[in-house]
């Protein structure tokens, strides 16, 4: 039944994605924030965090409930709607499972899990307990991707011929380094613009990943070719290997090409002036809280970011690192 009182949330994990997630719930209509958790208590000092793409955005941590353990967490908060999971990469399967088991709905920052076995249990568990879990692909909610998705849907600008995306910073710090926690550049940044041409464009038929190991032990820089059989020309490159962040996606269209950073979405047309096109609300990360909050208030499956769906992403990216390590071996999907 739909309730007008506001959900209550709470973040497990308070490091950079956990400020950057408590930045945007202060003008959430359906949800407040009411606590955070890290074992980290220096964090609850931080009312803002760098991150690789930029500043996490502020918050008045004094306005919250401050907990150093998911255990004291869930004593403390017992009637929370659900818990916004923005851990380490390696410890997602492990706490929205137990979250849900404790009976909790949650929200889980991307990877969804580093292998497919852990994402086959979280599917598992959120079925068995009946309780509502969306991993945050953030790009899902970008107004100016979808955009692009839109005019791929409607034809607008005739045949998608080639989709080109790539994602880059330096390496980063603490236990991403450790490959076994955070999966690499591929489970860090590719993922996002795998899962997006998942999203638009469904399953490849076959992929071709060429990629070199740097620092990490990991495949730190990578090209991908993605091949859909009668579809466009999909190339993707991620990199924790090169100097400042920079991402961006161009889609060549018969008639247009349609490109975007992440903020304006530009068109353009041969022999015309360059056209700029405005998101009407491009904060991804506010729009994906938005979502998950209206599907736990009306107990609605999150369709945007099926679980299947972002398995289906995992196991892509791990395919890819098989190819990367081979030299470059097709992989049939
Ligand atoms: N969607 C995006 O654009 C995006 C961007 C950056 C990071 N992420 C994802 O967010 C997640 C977190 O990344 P981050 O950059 O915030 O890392 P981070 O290291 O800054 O934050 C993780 C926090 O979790 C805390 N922590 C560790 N174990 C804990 C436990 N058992 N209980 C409570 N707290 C614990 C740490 O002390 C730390 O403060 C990663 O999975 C990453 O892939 C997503």
């Amino acid at each position: 039944m739909a309730t007008t009182k506001k959900l209550k949330a709470a973040i497990l994990g308070f490091g950079g994605m956990g400020h950057c997630h408590a930045s945007q719930y202060g003008a959430q209509k359906d949800v407040k924030l009411v606590a955070v958790c890290d074992i980290d208590p220096s964090k609850f000092f931080m009312d803002n965090v760098e991150l690789n793409f930029g500043d996490s955005g502020k918050t008045d941590v004094k306005a919250l409930k401050c907990y150093t353990s998911y255990e004291e967490l869930i004593a403390g908060e017992p009637d929370l709607d659900y818990i916004d999971i923005c851990l380490p990469s390696d410890l997602h399967c492990e706490y929205a499972c137990r979250a849900m088991n404790d009976g909790f709905n949650v929200l889980c920052e991307k990877p969804m899990a580093l292998n497919t076995a852990d994402c086959d249990k979280m599917i598992k568990t959120s079925k068995a307990t009946g309780k509502l879990l969306m991993i945050a692909q953030c790009l899902r909610f970008s107004d100016s991707f979808n955009m692009i998705r839109k005019f791929y849907e409607n034809g607008k600008y005739g045949k998608l011929l080639r989709f080109s995306l790539h994602r880059m910073g330096g390496f980063p710090k603490g236990w991403f380094r450790e490959v076994d926690r955070s999966g690499g550049a591929l489970m860090d940044l590719h993922i996002h613009d795998i899962d997006f041409v998942m999203y638009m464009l469904g399953k490849p038929d076959s992929l071709r990943a060429r990629g070199v190991v740097v620092k990490s032990g990991g495949v730190d820089d990578l090209s991908v070719n993605l091949n859909y059989k009668d579809g466009p020309i999909v190339d993707a490159e991620s990199s924790w290997a090169r100097g400042g962040w920079q991402c961006g996606m161009a889609a060549v269209f018969e008639n247009a090409t349609v490109a975007t950073d992440g903020g304006d979405v530009t068109i353009y047309q041969m022999d015309k002036p360059l056209k700029t096109l405005k998101p009407k609300n491009d904060n991804m990360y506010f729009n994906e809280i938005a979502y998950f909050a209206k599907c736990v208030k009306t107990n609605t499956l999150p369709d945007v970011a099926s679980l299947e769906s972002i398995r289906e992403t995992i196991r892509v990216l791990l395919l890819e690192t098989k190819s990367a390590l081979a030299g470059g071996k097709c992989i049939k999907l």
